[in-house]
């Protein structure tokens, strides 16, 4: 053996560790998806889908191609920092954004991580109305909900989750520039914080919701006051439904990463062992 063979093996598991693995790809998820094909273009050119794909528990928030057209109005530095805000740093697929345990919360986005928002812009806020609309707006405080959940587009546990809603947030205070009108407020039922009697949920038929959320508001039957601390539940993948809170960062894929650093430094110790 070469000498210089046992200190490349030495290093391959960090070779191995530092390289990128492409899970997920989001340009081409959405490729085959000619609704989603201006907000597939703009998470290209504004290179938000480079950072999407770098990174492996995520969810995206997208809107059709009537609701980005106005995004084209704005410059590229802010279309960049838009778009950041629609990237949520955790895994939200159909069913976990139902049955959170949080009627409100703030969800941490991609543009939190620029260290240049300000003002709670790098947050969204995630409220269940009343009536079971699922809706979004800036974490900015005092700001609108300006969106509903559409559907699921895509969702590959616990990877990525690619979900519609109906229009572009676009927090007040990102650019001096006057914005274009991003749509008026949702109209909010007022009490959004009380908990659906869980018999209303099965009279009123939801058409946006699958079959497998059905059986989920009477499975999760405790009140979710707002304020209560999430409980830990054990380490199952979906230990986190319940939602985070804007402290929570990505936990899981931290652990993910700490867990392919010892398996790296034990390979280590094996390799070295080996010699
Ligand atoms: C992602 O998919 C697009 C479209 O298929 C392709 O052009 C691009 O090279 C892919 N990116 C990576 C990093 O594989
Ligand atoms: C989200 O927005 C609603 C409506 O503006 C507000 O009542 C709620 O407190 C906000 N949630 C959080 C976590 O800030
Ligand atoms: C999710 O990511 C992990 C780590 O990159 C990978 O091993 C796994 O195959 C991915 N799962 C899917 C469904 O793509
Ligand atoms: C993150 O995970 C670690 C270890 O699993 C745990 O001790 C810590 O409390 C978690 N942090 C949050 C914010 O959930």
């Amino acid at each position: 053996m070469a000498s210089s063979s046992p200190f490349i093996l030495l290093l391959l598991p960090f070779i191995l560790l530092l390289s990128p693995i492409a899970a997920h790809n989001v340009t081409r998820i959405l490729a085959d998806l000619p609704d989603f094909s201006a907000f597939n273009q703009f998470l290209s050119q504004s290179l938000v889908a480079a950072e999407i794909n770098r990174r492996q528990t995520i969810t995206v928030l997208v809107v059709d191609n009537a609701a980005a057209a106005p995004l084209s109005s704005l410059d590229a530095e802010t279309l960049k920092s838009v778009l950041s805000i629609h990237v949520i740093l955790d895994y939200f697929d159909t069913y976990k954004i139902h049955n959170l345990r949080r009627r409100t919360t703030l969800f941490t986005t991609l543009y939190q991580t620029t260290g240049v928002a300000e003002n709670n812009m790098g947050f969204l806020n995630f409220t269940h109305l009343a009536d079971d609309r699922l809706a979004f707006g800036s974490g900015v405080k005092g700001s609108p909900l300006t969106a509903t959940y559409v559907k699921a587009v895509t969702a590959k546990p616990y990877n990525i989750s690619v979900l519609q809603i109906s229009g572009a947030i676009v927090p007040p205070g990102i650019t001096d520039a006057p914005l274009a009108p991003f749509g008026a407020p949702i109209t909010v039922v007022p009490e959004p914080l009380a908990p659906a009697p869980a018999p209303a949920d099965d009279d009123a038929p939801d058409a946006d919701a699958p079959a497998a959320d059905s059986p989920a508001p009477t499975a999760d039957s405790p009140a979710p006051a707002p304020d209560s601390p999430a409980p830990a539940s054990g380490p199952a993948p979906d230990s986190d439904a319940s939602a985070p809170g804007e402290a929570d960062e990505d936990n899981s894929s931290a652990g993910r990463i700490a867990g392919d650093i010892t398996a790296g430094l034990l390979a280590t110790v094996a390799a070295v062992l080996m010699l």
